[in-house]
């Protein structure tokens, strides 16, 4: 582990041991922090380096990466400017670890900021994993997502994210030129081995296509 330098957000980075491993951003859920996600990293990537910001939003203590007004509501005001923030805070740590774009692993609430990101900054991310993931904003500018491998991981039974909604997130990164895939698995809000194995597979195949691209 790297003690992190100082920047815009509390964080931790893991170094990688893969020349042509993409790096992963990972984004926790309501309540985690930049410790959470660091095992799920190295089990879905384990040559990769892991960079984790912590949210800096605060509900009843806990913290998240955007405000939101009740659940599954959002202030898509504080959506844009913390997506802005994250976006940022990701070139700062590119060049203070000298890393290539992240590809995006959010669960939850940090899969829908990872979503805004990508649909208000597009260029800080050369991908993402968004596990149980809703459309993070009624309005947008149009985006290019052009060949951008995006994973969508939704739960049959997830009393959070509505099919639908799911499904619109799918189809708007796939209008924007996303390469979306979009499975829905037969559990709930909270991860499973299932999550694991195809976020697995998942970053093996787009960690290839963006070396051979490179
Ligand atoms: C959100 O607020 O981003 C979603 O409702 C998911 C959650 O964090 O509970």
């Amino acid at each position: 582990m790297t003690i992190a330098a100082n920047l815009s957000f509390t964080h931790r980075l893991e170094h990688g041991s893969g020349h042509n491993t993409p790096p992963l951003l990972l984004l926790h859920g309501t309540g985690g922090d930049e410790n959470d996600l660091i095992e799920l990293g190295r089990m879905v990537a384990p040559e990769a380096a892991l960079l984790s910001p912590r949210g800096k939003v605060l509900e009843g203590g806990m913290p998240r990466f955007f405000r939101r007004l009740a659940e599954g509501v959002f202030d898509e005001q504080d959506v844009e400017r913390r997506a802005n923030e994250l976006a940022d805070f990701v070139s700062e740590a590119r060049e203070a670890y000298s890393l290539p774009a992240p590809i995006a692993l959010g669960f939850s609430n940090g899969a829908n900021i990872a979503a805004a990101t990508l649909l208000l900054r597009p260029d800080a991310l050369a991908g993402a994993v968004l596990i149980r993931a809703m459309v993070p904003l009624s309005q947008h500018p149009a985006a290019d997502l052009t060949g951008k491998p995006v994973l969508i991981l939704s739960g049959a039974m997830d009393p959070m994210v509505p099919a639908d909604n799911a499904a619109r997130l799918a189809a708007l990164l796939s209008a924007s030129g996303a390469c979306v895939q979009h499975r829905t698995l037969p559990s709930g809000h909270g991860l499973s081995q299932a999550d694991v194995a195809l976020s697995r597979q998942f970053l093996t195949e787009a960690g290839r296509a963006i070396a051979s691209a490179a």
